[in-house]
């Protein structure tokens, strides 16, 4: 199994924290962002992490998380040339992930779960990890039919139809570049993790598993200011 982080985009959400740095270099609590995906991965198991970043701030993920040897793993780095979505910068990955599955994070997510059992058991196809959230339009949410089948995702959906978003965990087989090529832009002029996961799910191949600790997107000011929050009373009740 091979780890992704990406951690592209402009983190626009975030200005002016963003202004001269990178959204993903941004401390939550006592660490940068993306200690916390890399932290899931490695704890999960996973010892051959690439990140894929933009290229301004490179060199700074670089000095910053070095060749791997600190966290007992090997990092592999990638360039998105500009924030073309998601499932653009996922497809860059074609290389290092060759014939292998792939456990992907998105640089901003803070999911405190542990994933080695899903590691492990994961057989191809696609999974998406959930979570009830109390504002779901702002994130892919699923829809389930009356007798609980997931029927389909909604990206960020005016009116959600559930109360779950898809968070930004994602585990894929390496049929996900191909499912990457045939992808058209959305309105937002990206190429959509959630058509990517639409289109296993269409095949009777996307599996699901609910998030049981709490989890965040960091890619908003308040939402920033949350992670924080929690990871300090985290760390306290562990003093
Ligand atoms: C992305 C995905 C969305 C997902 C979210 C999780 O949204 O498009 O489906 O729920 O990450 O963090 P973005 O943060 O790029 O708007």
């Amino acid at each position: 199994m091979k780890g992704i982080i990406l951690a592209g985009g402009n983190g626009t959400r975030l200005r002016p924290l963003t202004s001269v740095t990178n959204k993903h270099l941004l401390p939550v609590y006592d660490k940068p962002m993306l200690f916390y995906p890399l932290e899931l991965l490695t704890r999960g198991g996973i010892t051959e992490i690439m990140v894929v970043s933009g290229k301004e701030h490179a060199g700074n993920f670089m000095n910053l998380l070095g060749s791997g040897r600190e966290f007992g793993v090997r990092f592999y780095y990638a360039l998105q040339d500009q924030a073309g979505g998601i499932a653009e910068a996922l497809g860059l990955t074609e290389g290092f992930a060759k014939d292998d599955n792939m456990t992907v994070v998105l640089g901003d997510n803070i999911v405190l779960d542990d994933i080695s059992e899903r590691v492990s058991d994961f057989r191809g196809g696609a999974r998406i990890f959930l979570r009830e959230v109390e504002s779901p339009e702002r994130f892919g949410v699923p829809v389930f039919d009356g007798r609980g089948n997931l029927i389909r995702i909604e990206e960020k959906p005016e009116k959600p139809r559930s109360r779950y978003a898809v968070t930004g965990l994602y585990q894929y087989d390496n049929t996900v570049f191909q499912r990457i090529r045939e992808l058209k832009p959305s309105a937002r002029g990206e190429l959509e993790i959630t058509d990517v996961n639409n289109s296993y799910l269409r095949e009777g191949r996307l599996d699901y598993v609910f998030l049981k600790e709490p989890w965040m997107d960091a890619g908003t000011v308040e939402s920033l200011f949350e992670a924080s929050r929690l990871i300090r009373e985290r760390s306290a009740s562990r003093r």
